[in-house]
């Protein structure tokens, strides 16, 4: 497997060697503000972690962080130990290119190229990363991807079209299927079903479950029944006035049920936020 350290050996100084993305006292900022404050968590491998709170507590803005994303904002850093399969993805040997090939990600609205055909979206950033593709590897990718997205029965007569000539849902599935193209380990998703009717909702959240079964997935949700259908862990965020911080991460079912920080009680029984 392609790693993402560009020198050879271990990256991050032999941290740790588990599968996943493991955060270690990340603090985030946008120029001298500190939006985000001593985020630390685990990502298992093949699990689902949702990623609650209530809005302007740093959700997307952690999320960005996991994959090289927020350091495009001019001003923009990170400070702390980001691990993916025990490698510091912050590490100065790093190219964030790969780190973000290696941790795809889908938006909250769905954002295909609109002109550009739906074969080509799904192609998008594999053609990004420079590989070069024969007409036949192309044509398979972009089937087996729009299959992993479960969007092909739907698109396949008609993969000439361009990407706005599809419904918001469908738009949403081709997102992912350009995301899983280019075989991430780990997808970030925020909001992804924010835009979307219940049906569609409903397709791209057994989609996530299917997709479990070979990525990490992290999603950020407002919808508390959608953390507690489709995800393993849930993560809760809070910003008391001042930085964001995760006030406590651990099994769904602990977090609905017995969370131990009373801040996560009052937030998941609809106390505040
Ligand atoms: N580009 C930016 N420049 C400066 N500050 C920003 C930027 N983006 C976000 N922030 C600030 O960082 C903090 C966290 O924002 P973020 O977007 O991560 O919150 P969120 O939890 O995702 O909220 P929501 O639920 O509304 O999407 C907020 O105070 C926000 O104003
Ligand atoms: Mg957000």
């Amino acid at each position: 497997m392609e790693s993402i350290s560009s020198g050879e050996g271990d990256a991050s100084g032999g941290v740790s060697s588990r599968r996943g993305l493991s955060v270690q006292d990340v603090n985030i900022y946008y120029g001298n503000f500190l939006a985000v404050r001593h985020a630390t968590a685990d990502f298992a491998a093949q699990s689902i972690t949702a990623l609650i709170g209530p809005s302007g507590c740093g959700k997307s803005t952690f999320l960005r962080s996991l994959n090289r994303m927020h350091e495009v904002i001019p001003g923009a850093r990170v400070e702390g130990t980001v691990l993916l399969d025990g490698r510091d993805i912050y590490h100065p040997s790093v190219d964030p290119v790969v780190v973000r090939r290696k941790v795809g990600m889908v938006f909250q609205r769905p954002n295909p190229f609109p002109t550009m055909s739906i074969a080509d979206n799904v192609l998008a950033g594999k053609k990004l990363n420079a590989s070069r593709l024969s007409k036949n590897d192309a044509d398979v990718l972009v089937e087996q991807s729009l299959r992993g997205a479960n969007l092909w029965d739907e698109v396949k007569n008609r993969l000439d079209a361009p990407g706005a000539s599809l419904s918001g849902g469908q738009q949403q599935r081709l997102c992912i299927a350009r995301a899983i193209a280019v075989e991430p380990e780990v997808l970030l998703m925020d909001e992804p079903c924010s835009a979307l009717d219940p049906i569609s909702t409903m397709a791209v959240e057994s989609l996530m479950l299917d997709l479990k079964e070979k990525y990490t997935i992290i999603i950020v949700t407002h919808n508390m029944q959608q953390a507690a259908r489709v995800s393993d862990y849930t993560a809760f965020f809070l910003s008391d006035g001042g930085p964001g911080q995760m006030v406590e991460c651990a099994p769904t079912s602990e977090i609905f049920s017995s969370p131990k920080d009373q801040r996560t009680e009052n937030y998941v029984t609809g106390r505040f936020g």
